[in-house]
């Protein structure tokens, strides 16, 4: 999208919004030029570890979206869905079983204005945009219980979405919240930004540049991103792998040495099954 074209309502084409950096780096054209000189000035302080970090977490989102839907889940809520991109969360899991349903959940104007884009048109997927801070609204809207049967097992997929969401709104509740909302036998996909690998100068250029966009950035550690499975179990990340967080890159990687990149350290991530 070229600044010179007119910004859908209730979007602000002057601050950056992590939706639409997150868009630049996956090569798509719903951004405006703020975004992309705050992704080029993020890249440049990552030395390019952040582009090869959006790689290895969406590569994580479809590999873990299919692996969930090759469980037998055929209900996904995927919040903090983000803009349209290659192989979108429904087309991953209707390769599947193309009767799949999916919910897709965001807060940002641009999301809601290209979500037409986003649908399958066949009844089969719905966008409610709002805010993953409130679940009640979220879980209580028309369009999710018209599409997600909560009686029986959902794929809830919260990927690089939690890191745009502060302590003080208690993201380890938000998560407990929507696992016990679901039946027994769904699962958990979650990823998250991490500071522990990365240098601490990019680290604090990204959280300086973040708090002039629509949203801040919370890196987490380990053992905080651990704490969002608790009460679940654990997937192990790849055949015969110990049950544990691990990186983007690693999770269900067909060549695990080559996936496990630089980039790939920022993002913890893991797969869980709600007993
Ligand atoms: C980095 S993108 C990740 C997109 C996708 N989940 C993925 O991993 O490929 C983060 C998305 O979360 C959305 N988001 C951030 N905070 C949110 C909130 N409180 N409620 C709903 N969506 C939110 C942003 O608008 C953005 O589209």
């Amino acid at each position: 999208m070229s600044e010179t074209e007119v910004a859908p309502p209730g979007v602000d084409p002057t601050i950056p919004s992590p939706a639409r950096l997150y868009d630049y780096y996956l090569g798509g054209t719903h951004n405006f030029q703020v975004d992309r000189d705050m992704a080029d000035r993020l890249q440049t302080a990552t030395q390019g570890d952040l582009k090869d970090a959006v790689l290895a977490n969406r590569g994580f989102h479809i590999r873990a979206a299919s692996w969930m839907a090759r469980q037998g889940i055929r209900q996904f809520l995927d919040l903090g869905s983000g803009l349209p991109t290659q192989n979108n969360t429904h087309e991953t899991v209707q390769a599947v079983d193309p009767a799949t349903r999916v919910v897709y959940v965001d807060n940002d104007p641009m999301v809601g204005a290209y979500a037409t884009m986003l649908l399958a048109g066949d009844g089969t997927t719905t966008l409610v945009h709002a805010d993953l801070r409130d679940p009640d609204a979220v879980l209580a809207s028309p369009q999710l219980r018209e599409m997600l049967d909560l009686s029986k097992p959902v794929a809830v997929m919260m990927t690089a979405v939690l890191h745009f969401v502060a302590d003080s709104a208690d993201p380890w509740g938000l998560v407990s919240r929507y696992m016990a909302a679901v039946a027994p036998g769904s699962y958990l996909a979650l990823s998250h930004g991490t500071a522990d690998k990365m240098d601490p100068s990019a680290i604090k250029t990204g959280e300086d540049l973040y708090s002039r966009s629509t949203s801040n950035v919370y890196f987490r550690s380990r053992e905080q991103v651990g704490r969002f499975f608790a009460g679940l179990e654990l997937q192990a990340p790849l055949p015969g792998a110990k049950r544990e967080v691990s990186y983007a890159g690693l999770w269900g990687a067909e060549d695990p040495s080559a996936a496990d990149t630089d980039g790939s350290r920022a993002i913890y991530c893991g797969v869980a099954r709600r007993p």
